[in-house]
């Protein structure tokens, strides 16, 4: 492909931004009256007596004192929104109760200071460290937590309403329920059972939907949606047999994946009803929903997805595994960009939603090289290749609102620590200094065209 025949479709008003999230880079864990959270909990080994000895975002990218320095270099690089999340426990040190002012007060500033360089700020309100008060009250599994999370995000909308015109209210529900309440890979670290974990997603629906409520009253110009992940699979060929296959294999929770696929949570706010294809556990839990939480669920405006690789399927309805020797990232995830062209285009066709894809992106191995620079090509290819994947499902139809990259800056990568490097901007922790990756440069210019720079070899 030469620069002359591409034409990408990104719209006039595409979102080209990046993310981040509190805990993997902010630091400053015990700073100005912030609470303990779950994270800092888990990290720092005094949940429940476990020895987990892995890093903690004590420090982290040190965001919470180069905040200035970091929107500079957003808007250095093009940047047009900032996606990052709320440490709950720095606005509400307990979760609940007495509100710390000079929490909140760093968030207003950050907001005002992004909108002051013509970034959007998007704000997750949940992006996992759950204050470590409300777990000791039972955390995601005690029905409380609906209108405590309610309270929190109104304390949030009344300060920044009228700067912020877009909250997601939750970040993946599935890695909240799996990793942190399954397979103790993240905090809490519990170990509950599937009907639990049923619970769980049950009550992250409710309070997404009392949150939206809760804002909606406070500022109702803003758009209040969700992120959520899961597997999404892509057809082995392009024929109307293989997509119909890869389509209802991404929804089907009828195996072991039913907790990491992307309907488990959003079937309830959508279509307040489950699947049929739900497991036993899911649909004993089922049976002792009333009918009054069906009627409090309430639909996202938009449907962010976390989206970084897919398996492949057939028309059989097999999986086929990748031929050995095919690309991974650094951390070994499968390096597969026909996720993000058929991925959007199933969650669109079920939801009938728009569609952010609020994180995308690949972790390298990154180094500072002799010249002083961090030169990433993989990273340039990965982006390219699912770019232009993404610019297929624009073309043929699907209302995409943007892109996200994962991440602004290395970070915190939770259980893996500082060894995976997803960042834009290289972050070396011994100084805190950013370094820009090449990558950077070259995301910059696609923002700049809106997409039509894709169009053009890279050169390596
Ligand atoms: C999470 C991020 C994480 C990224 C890369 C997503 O699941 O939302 O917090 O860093 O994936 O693992």
């Amino acid at each position: 492909m030469n620069a002359t025949d591409c034409i990408t479709h990104f719209p006039k008003d595409f979102i080209w931004g990046a993310a981040c999230a509190s805990y993997q880079c902010e630091g400053a864990w015990n700073e100005d009256g912030k609470g303990p959270s779950i994270w800092d909990e888990f990290c720092h080994d005094t949940i429940d007596g476990k020895n987990l000895n892995i890093s903690n975002g004590d420090i982290a990218s040190d965001f919470y004192h180069h905040w200035r320095e970091d929107i500079a270099l957003m808007k250095a690089h093009n940047i047009r929104a900032y996606r990052f999340s709320v440490s709950w426990s720095r606005v509400l040190p307990d979760g609940e109760g007495k509100v710390n002012e000079q929490g909140l007060q760093w968030y207003s500033d950050v907001v005002d200071e992004l909108l002051a360089n013509g970034i959007e700020p998007m704000i997750t309100l949940y992006h996992w460290d759950l204050p470590a008060a409300l777990q000791d009250k039972g955390g995601w599994l005690n029905r409380d937590i609906i209108d405590v999370f309610a309270e929190y995000a109104a304390i949030i909308a009344e300060k920044l309403k009228g700067r912020v015109k877009r909250y997601m209210t939750l970040n993946e529900p599935a890695c909240i329920v799996q990793a942190g309440y399954s397979k103790m890979l993240h905090a809490p670290g519990w170990r509950v059972s599937d009907e639990k974990m049923a619970r769980i997603f049950h009550i992250l629906a409710l309070s997404h939907s009392a949150a939206k409520r809760a804002i909606k009253m406070i500022d109702p110009a803003a758009q209040v949606g969700i992120v959520t992940c899961g597997r999404l699979f892509w057809p082995e060929r392009d024929t109307p047999e293989n997509r119909e296959a890869a389509y209802r294999a991404s929804f089907d929770l009828s195996d072991a994946y039913w907790p990491f696929k992307h309907n488990i949570l959003l079937d309830s706010l959508i279509f307040c009803r489950y699947d049929a294809s739900i497991p036993a556990p899911v649909r004993r839990f089922a049976a002792t929903i009333p009918e009054s939480d069906w009627e409090r669920m309430e639909t996202p405006d938009f449907i962010g997805i976390n989206v970084y690789d897919g398996p492949c399927i057939n028309a059989a309805r097999e999986t086929v595994a990748p031929m050995y020797g095919s690309p991974v990232s650094a951390c070994r995830w499968p390096i597969t960009p026909e996720v993000l062209h058929y991925g959007p285009e199933y969650i669109y066709r079920r939801y009938r939603l728009p569609v952010l894809i609020s994180e995308n992106g690949i972790s390298c191995n990154d180094m500072i090289f002799d010249d002083g620079r961090v030169h990433d090509p993989q990273r340039i290819q990965y982006l390219r290749r699912y770019l232009l994947a993404l610019d297929k499902a624009i073309e043929e139809g699907t209302p995409v609102m943007g892109y996200l990259q994962w991440s602004v800056m290395d970070n915190m990568e939770w259980n893996s620590g500082y060894n995976e490097r997803f960042g834009m901007f290289f972050v070396d922790y011994q100084t805190k200094q950013r370094i820009p990756k090449d990558s950077a440069a070259w995301y910059a210019k696609v923002i700049a065209t809106n997409g039509q720079s894709l169009g053009e070899m890279p050169r390596f």
